[in-house]
């Protein structure tokens, strides 16, 4: 695989920032998930998808894992509106979408329907416990949803790390100028620890590049805060990876913890970045213990190389073996699990929260440093 072609062919740009706004247009409050949806579908993140899926695709999606056309595509990127707002809507109407009263953007509302919410939950999310995040989250959505094509009118605010939110076009152009024909995308909600830095390089062995593109939407209150781990990635690439072989850019959504459907969904966003390559370790987007730790690597057998368009990447778990003094997995190390350095994240987390460092085999001490002293201040604050 050498060529990275944008998922459905052609890679999409809704993006209209001198549309002349309409004041008098009824609107539809976004939540930060809708948001970050909707500028990933205007810059072409998730091509082939003009709008929010209309009834058949959602359907089509929820049951197989595809678009209406037959595309492989595994979560509904839908909108949802209240009875009260349905009430007061119809087909044809072109609504601006708005986030604390300011407008993003607008939707033709081509559909309005009613999604089976418990079997999405049960086919997307593989449950319907509530204490599952995204199951949540889901259920706390209004009953109906809209479909329709949508224009994005204003970029979203961005954080400090501003230089950093590149849209596919521009990481499609910079690989171009780095030269790398083929680049891995690694997804990360999590600061990068050795195991994960052991995986990248291992993929790097074989591939031009490595994407580091970490997600930095909306993510679990327990998971760490994304302008501490963003500051972790710097003070990593810069001691420890080569220069001219990683590039680092954020990755906007919001995590949905669907474990090996997002595993799906993350590859085929990243190829849209220009990845063709994409890596696949334990328990993808996973939480809980709702997802078996290879699940997020099975599915891929639901598809052909082909009509997914990007090389999925396998890993083991991987940790550091205090017998064999390296990074290691199941596969290439023949010692029992008391040598081998494994912390949860729970664990992780709670140690930083504490001003603990995790062991330097389980994380690089110049990440440990930043996260300790971002997990203290966002403690102390709270
Ligand atoms: S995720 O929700 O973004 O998938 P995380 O940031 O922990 O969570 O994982 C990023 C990627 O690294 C995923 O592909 C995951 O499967 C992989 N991964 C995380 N930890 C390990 C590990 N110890 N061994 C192998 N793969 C791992």
């Amino acid at each position: 695989m050498s060529k990275s072609v944008p998922h459905g062919g052609k890679l999409v740009n809704r993006i209209n920032t001198n549309l002349e706004i309409d004041y008098s247009l009824n609107d539809i409050e976004l939540d930060a998930l809708e948001l970050s949806d909707l500028e990933l579908i205007a810059n072409g993140g998730y091509s082939p998808l003009e709008g929010f899926m209309g009834k058949a695709d959602y359907v089509s999606v929820v049951n197989r894992m595809r678009l209406a056309n037959g595309l492989p595509w595994s979560i509904p990127i839908t909108l949802a509106v209240s009875p009260e707002k349905r009430s007061e809507i119809s087909i044809g109407e072109v609504l601006n979408l708005t986030k604390d009263g300011v407008i993003y953007g607008t939707i033709l509302i081509e559909e309005i329907y009613v999604p089976n919410r418990s079997l999405e939950a049960e086919m997307v999310y593989r449950t319907t416990e509530t204490e599952h995040p995204g199951v949540k989250k889901l259920y706390d959505r209004s009953e109906f949803y809209i479909g329709g094509p949508i224009t994005l009118v204003r970029r979203p605010e961005k954080d400090q790390f501003e230089d950093y939110y590149l849209d596919p076009l521009q990481t499609r152009k910079t690989f171009e100028e780095l030269g790398w024909k083929t680049v891995v995308g690694f997804q990360t909600r999590n600061p990068v620890h050795r195991a994960h830095e052991y995986i990248q390089k291992t993929a790097l062995e074989t591939v031009d590049g490595l994407f580091l593109n970490p997600l930095v939407g909306e993510t679990k209150s327990d998971d760490i805060p994304s302008d501490i781990r963003m500051k972790s990635y710097e003070v990593l690439l810069k001691n420890y990876y080569p220069k001219n072989r990683v590039f680092l850019s954020v990755f906007p959504a919001a995590m949905r913890y669907a474990g090996p459907r997002e595993a799906i969904f993350h590859a085929l966003v990243r190829k849209n970045f220009g990845c063709t390559h994409f890596i696949v370790g334990r328990d993808h987007a996973g939480v809980g213990n709702y997802y078996g730790t290879y699940d997020a690597q099975k599915i891929f057998s639901h598809f052909t190389e082909e009509e997914l368009g990007i090389k999925p990447m396998f890993f083991e778990h991987s940790f550091y073996c205090k017998k064999c003094e390296n990074m290691a997995s199941e596969k290439t190390c023949p010692h029992d699990k008391q040598d081998h350095v494994i912390l949860s994240g729970t664990k992780v987390r709670g140690m930083l929260k504490k001003g603990q460092q995790p062991p330097k085999e389980f994380s690089r001490p110049e990440v440990v440093e930043i996260l300790i002293k971002g997990m203290q201040e966002v403690y102390i604050k709270n």
